[in-house]
């Protein structure tokens, strides 16, 4: 926590350098870095007349490159050997999903360096979120689809939980006459370590806007007139689009520009997992085991936004602590009381942020005015309630968070701290009765029936494709055949 204290201090002492240096998003229209490799495989050319496609990633749904700056300094020399200054990373080379999070792997350090590069810093003064001195972040090829397809190019399943995104749909879309990838086939990943920043957001907006224009305007040189752009988006990128549409555009912009928002996974009003998570972290499907990803995760804008909102879930209790029966909702006043009774350099903050921008946001939660479908999984056992050991607070290793189980009412103590539940998945913790897609409880996912008959004129349908999982739902063939007819749809 030492290392993480201080990378903290620093980032805050250099502020002024991040509002400069910070993330850049890529522009749509500088399409540089798409990868033509895509582009080859596909086995039709671009028609105009096909309508075309959005994909908009959820967190940690699409790989995040990387470039260090000269004012970038490496925690440790070993890390100077493997990470090379000013040179965007591709390929392999990745800041998220990134080998190098797992602390296994030698050279030593590498992690540390890791957690440095991704880390998330905020300021109190300016209510600003920025990267760590020196480091800049980008989605890979935005408007492209090598980010946002297989997160790691390979059909191997290391790290189960987050290879496989859009790869299904879009190998399904790349044989379908018409479709080609970068013109009606786009990626629209976004920075979803960064999304709890207004100024941040905006211009992640701006992009995502320009890239729809872009993409509907390619479709001019349709005789019959112009095509509308799908968006397909998923888990957080059904919150991060609907707060684009709530917020960012007016209705006659959604009127010319959208055809059907597929929303698929969204929480709607957040999820008891990212609650969870900023206590205890979560591994992401990554190996490793929760609580090595704390640091990364407590600042985590995307997380942050997750936050069960409490004026959906009221009073509902999501956190225990089985010594002393303290219980705490989602509330604002819970939270600080939560943290409270926490150790942690983050006590005072991360409470702050929720009611900055949780709270804030979850009021703007609004029917998106277009067509939707929302589509989602249902009947998989979804962790919703969790136990765990009061903090002693003069302790202040993480890893004494001790996330216990309750199953059917018994309290199961995690057996070594330092081997956070969950590690095995087929046995969480206490269950949401009405259960949900495994991230995401039920009653969230299933907001979306508030906008039926209330959604501006516009249709609002919603898709339950049983026994399906967060985001093994994108790669099941029943959502496939469920999607492309709506997708194709003249
Ligand atoms: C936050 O940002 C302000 C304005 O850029 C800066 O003056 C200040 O030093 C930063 N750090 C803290 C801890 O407020
Ligand atoms: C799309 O076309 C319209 C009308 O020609 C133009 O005003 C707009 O700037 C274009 N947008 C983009 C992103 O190319
Ligand atoms: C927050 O939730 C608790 C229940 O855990 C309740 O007692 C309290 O009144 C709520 N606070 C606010 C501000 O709604
Ligand atoms: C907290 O831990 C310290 C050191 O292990 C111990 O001396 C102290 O009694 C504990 N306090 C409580 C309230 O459990
Ligand atoms: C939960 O406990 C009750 C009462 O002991 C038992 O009847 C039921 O089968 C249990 N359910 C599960 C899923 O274990």
């Amino acid at each position: 926590m030492t290392r993480t204290t201080s990378a903290v201090l620093l980032a805050l002492a250099l502020a002024l350098c991040w509002m400069t240096a910070g993330a850049a998003p890529t522009p749509a229209t500088a399409n540089t870095n798409t990868n033509d490799d895509a582009t080859a495989e596909s086995a039709t050319s671009y028609d105009a007349c096909a309508n075309p496609i959005v994909l908009v990633t959820g967190l940690g749904g699409c790989v995040l490159d990387f470039l260090l700056t000269d004012e970038y300094k490496h925690l440790h020399y070993e890390c100077s050997l493997v990470f090379s200054r000013n040179k965007w990373s591709s390929g392999l080379v990745r800041l998220w999903p990134a080998i190098e999070a797992v602390d296994a792997i030698p050279p030593y350090h590498l992690r540390a360096c890791w957690e440095d590069m991704m880390a998330v810093h905020y300021n109190e003064t300016t209510g600003r979120f920025a990267n760590t001195p020196g480091v800049q972040v980008r989605p890979r090829d935005y408007g492209g689809v090598t980010g946002v397809d297989n997160l790691f190019d390979i059909e191997s399943n290391w790290g189960p939980g987050m290879s496989a995104v859009y790869e299904k749909l879009i190998k399904q879309l790349k044989v379908t006459p018409g479709y080609e990838v970068g013109k009606n086939i786009r990626g629209a990943p976004f920075d979803f370590r960064l999304v709890a920043d207004d100024i941040e957001l905006a211009s992640m907006f701006t992009d995502l806007k320009n890239l729809i224009e872009e993409t509907y305007n390619m479709t001019r040189a349709c005789s019959a007139g112009p095509r509308r752009v799908h968006v397909m988006t998923h888990s957080l990128g059904g919150s991060y689009w609907l707060y684009f549409l709530n917020t960012f555009v007016d209705r006659a912009w959604k009127d010319q520009y959208i055809r059907f928002t597929l929303a698929v996974s969204s929480p709607w009003q957040g999820a008891g997992k990212a609650y969870r998570t900023l206590i205890s972290g979560d591994d992401e499907g990554l190996p490793g085991g929760n609580i090595m990803f704390l640091p990364v995760e407590q600042l985590m804008g995307g997380l942050l936004w997750m936050i069960p909102f409490s004026n959906f879930f009221g009073t509902k209790t999501f956190i225990q602590y089985a010594d002393t029966g303290a219980s705490f909702s989602s509330n604002a006043s819970d939270v600080a009381r939560l943290f409270d009774s926490m150790p942690g350099t983050l006590r005072p903050l991360v409470p702050f942020i929720i009611s900055k921008i949780v709270e804030p946001r979850s009021l703007t939660v609004a029917a998106p005015e277009t067509d939707i479908y929302c589509i989602h999984g249902s009947g998989v056992v979804t962790e919703s309630f969790y136990v765990y050991q009061s903090a002693n607070q003069t302790n202040t290793n993480p890893a004494e968070y001790r996330e216990d189980a309750v199953i059917n009412g018994t309290t199961y103590l995690a057996p070594n701290p330092a081997l956070l539940f969950p590690l095995d998945k087929s046995s969480p913790f206490y269950v949401d009765p009405n259960q949900g897609d495994g991230t995401v409880e039920l009653p969230s996912l299933q907001y979306c029936r508030n906008w039926i008959g209330k959604n501006g004129g516009k249709q609002m349908v919603e898709v339950d494709v049983a026994g399906q999982e967060h985001l093994g739902i994108l790669s099941s063939a029943a959502f496939l055949n469920d999607v492309m007819p709506l997708i194709l749809a003249p």
